[in-house]
């Protein structure tokens, strides 16, 4: 739904450098659009969560995303940069109702360029916040939700985020929710941050924090956005992308 809706251009010509899946020869943000449907699974690691999301990508092909959740506030998903990297957000807490939000982004190969590196700083005022912000109704240009974006608010993915983010109030009353199969990992997340919690409540040391420098390597942290045949087991090929 993020994806597929939320940051979901309508006509690519809006953007720049748009990533090309190979197999294919399109873009993410087309597999993204064509089926807004996706199977989600998750599997809980030593990390946090590994998260699989499946897409039709045509008659015999799948579209194969892996993102992660890392425990307690991060998560590693496919960019500009995936398949030879990937781009991490970190959340960090400022005080009960707010936090910064770091966005890191990586290239095995090759050094990040002006445009990989200043995208996401587009919009931002000098002091790092966003021009677009809900004082201004994030500029929101109601005629262009029919031919740029859902949303109406530009094609810079923080401010989607921080529209999507700060539009449930500074406290979210999450009891109150319906959560559906698109909210699996969100829910899956959520059950690892309580009893983290109850377990630091009562005095024991969380599951996911990692004390020994030896164990503090996380060869299984996967990024992927790959279109793979139908048949290829999809957890299988994730565990041969992992590192040695
Ligand atoms: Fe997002």
């Amino acid at each position: 739904m993020h994806l597929s809706f939320l940051h979901q251009y309508l006509s690519e010509a809006q953007v720049a450098r748009q990533r090309i899946v190979q197999a294919v020869n399109a873009t993410d943000n087309t597999l993204l659009g064509k089926d807004v449907a996706p199977t989600i699974e998750v599997e809980v690691s030593n990390f946090g969560l590994r998260i699989y999301t499946t897409r039709d990508a045509g008659a015999d092909k799948r579209y194969l995303r892996v993102t992660n959740f890392v425990m307690p506030n991060l998560s590693a998903f496919g960019g500009s940069t995936v398949g030879d990297g990937y781009a991490v957000h970190w959340h960090v807490p400022i005080d009960d109702h707010s936090h910064w939000k770091y966005i890191f982004a990586f290239s095995r190969d090759k050094e990040l360029d002006e445009f990989l590196r200043t995208r996401s700083r587009v919009e931002l005022t000098a002091d790092y916040r966003l021009g677009r912000n809900a004082a201004n109704r994030y500029q929101q240009d109601r005629a262009s939700i029919k031919t740029q974006t859902f949303t109406g608010m530009g094609t810079n993915f923080q401010v989607h985020d921080a529209f999507a983010t700060e539009s449930q109030g500074r406290v979210q009353n999450r009891t109150a929710e319906n959560p559906v199969s698109s909210d699996k990992a969100i829910i899956a997340a959520r059950k690892l941050i309580l009893n983290a919690i109850k377990d630091v409540r009562e005095g024991r040391e969380p599951q996911h924090v990692i004390r020994d420098p030896q164990a503090n390597r996380f060869a299984n942290l996967v990024v992927l956005s790959d279109v793979i045949p139908k048949s290829t087991d999809w957890k299988e090929y994730t565990r041969s992308r992992e590192l040695k």
